[in-house]
């Protein structure tokens, strides 16, 4: 059996979390109390221990240097969660469609070699220690300057050439969970302080929840994000799924894909979709940010304060009838359409991965933000520790 051990930080944020639980809980046994009796309220409860994942591990591969990786699988009333140890990743979602047919809803590889010989796609990943990109691979930290390894295009991605998602995180099982830990040393990647990284999946019912928790010995910059590739009809194209982002501005780019600094409206452009539109009604709009990212790869600044829970998406796909509701506490979200996805690979059931077969929401703080001291900030001081929450859930919406 597992031991149930888990990180102080984290224990406080869920511990808060409960008391809310146990709170509406206690006001809806009130209510039922009075209306339907105790039958009722012995019913409710047993839906809701039911709801918690069941968590299991087994072994996934083998890294070329001996080190074994693990995948636990977390197991609800509705949904199963696949997390391997390799990159902190997400292997596979399970989901109903519209008539309860059970689909793997992201994109990623059946074994460990596939994603071993994968260094562009990020599947499933953990990325750090800065999600997305840090302009020319540098940035200053109290008159200090430091670089960081350049991988895309004269910048510096996902971290550098050996980030977070290719490495293999220590693991134990929570309670509905798994929660991955890595300590990232002072110097790793050039980044300055040793980082401790903490983070949670858990699954309740239908939703996949991850909880971000990180602290420094020294100042650094961070932005951890996962990178799971949707594709919510299980194969195909994702050009038909109907995006709504509760965002009224957006960070464009230059042609290295670097935000300007600008924090332009979406009014009147192809990156308007506070109303629901389909992913391809616009991506070939004679636009220039969109050209220069090959589709959509950019940040929404989302709406409401840094820190709280806000709605960041919300995808339905309109041929299985998957719903997808991404909430979270960071400040933004890269919408990303998979553009680069080349068709040379293929995934889990023989798929080809071609481009605009899967689309991430990465929700983090915006690229390049040690480089804009007007974005949220991304530095991180010895003696903090920075969480954040994003939720996945799924549902499904009639014809
Ligand atoms: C970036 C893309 C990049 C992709 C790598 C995304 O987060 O925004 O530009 O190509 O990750 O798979």
């Amino acid at each position: 059996m597992f031991t149930y051990s888990c990180d102080d930080r984290l224990a406080a944020v869920l511990a808060r979390t409960n008391s809310q639980v146990i709170q509406g809980n206690m006001k809806r046994i009130e209510g039922l109390l009075t209306m339907r009796g105790l039958r009722v309220i012995l019913l409710s409860m047993t839906t809701a221990l039911a709801a918690h994942a069941a968590v299991t591990k087994a072994t996934f591969g083998t890294m070329p240097d001996g080190t074994a990786v693990d995948i636990y699988t977390l197991k609800s009333d509705a949904v199963e969660a696949r997390i391997m140890t390799y990159g902190a990743r997400v292997v596979s979602i399970k989901t109903a469609d519209r008539d309860g047919k059970i689909g793997d809803v992201v994109l990623g590889y059946s074994a460990l070699d596939g994603y071993l010989a994968d260094l562009s796609t990020y599947f499933g990943a953990v990325v750090g220690r800065y999600g997305n990109r840090i302009a020319n691979g540098a940035f200053t930290i109290d008159g200090h300057e430091y670089h960081v390894p350049i991988n895309n295009n004269g910048q510096s991605l996902h971290g550098g050439i050996v980030g977070f998602d290719r490495l293999v995180w220590q693991a134990h099982a929570v309670n509905g969970g798994v929660e991955m830990t890595l300590v990232s040393k002072d110097g790793d990647q050039g980044y300055p302080g040793t980082l401790t990284a903490h983070v949670r999946y858990s699954l309740v019912h239908n939703a996949l929840r991850i909880d971000y928790s990180v602290s420094t010995d020294k100042a650094t910059v961070v932005n951890l994000t996962n990178h799971s590739y949707f594709n919510l009809s299980g194969d195909g194209t994702i050009l038909n799924d109907e995006v709504t982002l509760p965002a009224d501005h957006y960070t464009p780019v230059t042609k290295v894909l670097i935000p300007t600094g600008e924090l332009p409206s979406v009014e009147g452009t192809p990156f308007d979709f506070r109303k629901s539109t389909a992913i391809g009604a616009r991506i070939g709009a004679d636009n220039e940010q969109l050209k220069i990212a090959g589709g959509y790869d950019h940040n929404w600044v989302l709406r409401g304060k840094n820190g709280e829970t806000k709605t960041a998406a919300r995808v339905y796909d309109p041929a299985s009838g998957r719903v997808l509701t991404v909430t979270t506490t960071e400040p933004g979200v890269q919408f990303y359409t998979g553009n680069f996805l080349d068709g040379t690979k293929y995934g889990k059931a023989g798929e080809s991965h071609a481009k605009n077969t899967g689309f991430c929401l990465e929700t983090q703080h915006y690229p390049d933000s040690p480089n804009h001291p007007a974005f949220p900030t991304t530095l991180l001081k010895p003696g903090e520790t920075r969480h954040s929450t994003t939720t996945f859930t799924f549902s499904t919406h009639a014809k």
